[in-house]
């Protein structure tokens, strides 16, 4: 049965607490694809297509063409910033695009200035920003980000909201009482509790607001029940956490195939080079370590060493990173996966990925703000575990594993779309087969 969603009438602000440079790339990105200067490569929302029924059926339309998504016309993007460098200005900064690409869309990128943002210096050492709000508790802080949230959307004359965490990497830290209840929350906002991370507030505000939020950090922000509970009262969709790109991306591709073909592996050793601004806020072993478990949490899920004991029992995972500013963007990763075949006997891959991590994240941004806009309109909301396939460690009703296998999670992501618009589910096996099967049983 086709679900009841709201048509994406009139224009969806998209806003980025942090505006660095994926934030940059993604905004520059739609400027120039809505001018033809470029193409979404890497958006599934726009390049990507599902199949309908039967394979016979030949039926396999574009994913923006099958669920009403929101129109690239009618994005207006805004966000805030611990720098006051406007959008063109941030990118210049970057260094991900080409001068002569930003200059094409420099008259969009320069009118759009960060609001002051919300920030506390113990969160992410390695940043001296001056465009901060200044107030007595967190409580004054979450109340001036509804009131910046409340003045873009009135200004911009926008019918719906969603906002999406582009803000640097916070420093570790785990949950604690003042999470653990929207009251306990609520009173800590007041008693200006320092547990409350800056990107909990901008997450406040946001689901406050019945605006979807997604984290595309490794922070804790909305992984927290004070904020699952807000989350529901406000029928608010949430999603979570860490893009997915680069080197996690590279893992959750190759080692599903390792685990398929029921091949051992005894270690893998990940480690990466990269310059930019994000590459300096993790060079703080705090902020490292939000990260680090992060991007460890992925293997054991995907080769569930407990229940095959034999072949991942003996794992050995570690993950570096290393901050080198003459690569800036441009990281460059190595992995190195000690693997074993029929018999035991050693064998060895070795990736090497000279990639662009911001132009890896900027579709990811796309696509979680056009997907968290539909949730909300077919009135889903909480965990959007159906997103999984954008994020490191995707966020999950409690109790529940994550599923990390990228594989599967864009099975489970096109399901919900299929589902959402009344069309029959598909699995790996289809329909067609089912029905052969079935006729010789
Ligand atoms: N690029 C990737 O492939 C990738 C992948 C996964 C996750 N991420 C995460 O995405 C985030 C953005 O990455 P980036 O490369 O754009 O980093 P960046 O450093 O270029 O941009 C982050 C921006 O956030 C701002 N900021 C920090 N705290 C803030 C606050 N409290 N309020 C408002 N702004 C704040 C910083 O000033 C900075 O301009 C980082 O947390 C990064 O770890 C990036």
């Amino acid at each position: 049965m086709k679900q009841s969603i709201t048509q994406p009438n009139g224009r969806l602000g998209v806003l980025l607490p942090g505006l660095g440079a994926v934030a940059t790339t993604m905004i520059a990105g739609v400027v120039a694809i809505k001018k033809g200067l470029s193409k979404p490569v890497g958006s599934l929302t726009q390049m990507g297509s599902l199949r309908l029924g039967k394979p016979s059926d030949n039926n396999s339309p574009r994913i923006k063409d099958f669920v009403p998504l929101a129109d690239l016309d009618d994005l207006v993007f805004g966000g805030w910033d611990v720098y006051s460098d406007n959008v063109y200005q941030a990118a210049l900064q970057a260094k991900v695009l080409e001068p002569g690409l930003l200059n094409a869309v420099r008259a969009e990128l320069e009118t759009i200035v960060p609001m002051k943002a919300a920030f506390d210096k113990r969160y992410a050492k390695n940043l001296e920003g001056t465009n901060v709000k200044e107030a007595d508790t967190r409580y004054e802080l979450a109340q001036a980000l509804i009131d910046d949230i409340e003045q873009f959307k009135a200004t911009n004359g926008c019918s719906r909201l969603v906002m999406i965490w582009c803000g640097s990497t916070e420093i570790y830290f785990e949950e604690s009482a003042v999470h653990a209840s929207l009251a306990s929350f609520e009173a800590g906002l007041r008693n200006n509790d320092p547990a409350i991370a800056p990107s909990m507030l901008y997450a406040y505000a946001a689901l406050k607001c019945g605006v979807p939020f997604a984290n595309g950090a490794p922070n804790l922000t909305v992984d927290i029940p004070a904020l699952h509970e807000l989350a529901y009262l406000t029928n608010t969709p949430i999603a979570g956490k860490d893009f997915k790109t680069g080197q996690t991306l590279m893992k959750t591709i190759v080692a599903p195939g390792l685990h398929a073909r029921a091949l051992g592996v005894t270690g893998w050793f990940s480690t990466n080079i990269l310059g930019n601004r994000d590459g300096l806020v993790l060079d703080d072993p705090d902020n490292f370590k939000t990260k680090e478990v992060s991007k460890l949490s992925v293997l054991d899920e995907i080769f569930k060493p407990e229940e095959n004991h034999e072949l991942y029992g003996d794992m050995y995972h570690k993950v570096r990173i290393n901050y080198y500013p003459p690569h800036g963007d441009n990281k460059e990763s190595w992995d190195n996966i000690d693997i074993f075949g029929w018999l035991g006997y050693q064998m060895q891959i070795k990736i090497n990925f000279l990639c662009r991590d911001s132009i890896l994240a900027a579709p990811l941004v796309l696509d979680l703000a056009l997907f968290m806009d539909l949730a909300k309109r077919a009135e889903m909301s909480g965990i959007q575990e159906w997103l999984s396939f954008y994020f490191k460690s995707p966020q999950t009703e409690e109790g529940q594993a994550p599923e990390h296998d990228i594989f599967k999670q864009l099975t489970k992501l096109e399901n919900t779309l299929r589902f959402l618009m009344g069309e029959d589910l598909i699995t790996p096996l289809g329909l067609e087969d089912f029905e052969n099967l079935s006729q010789t049983v």
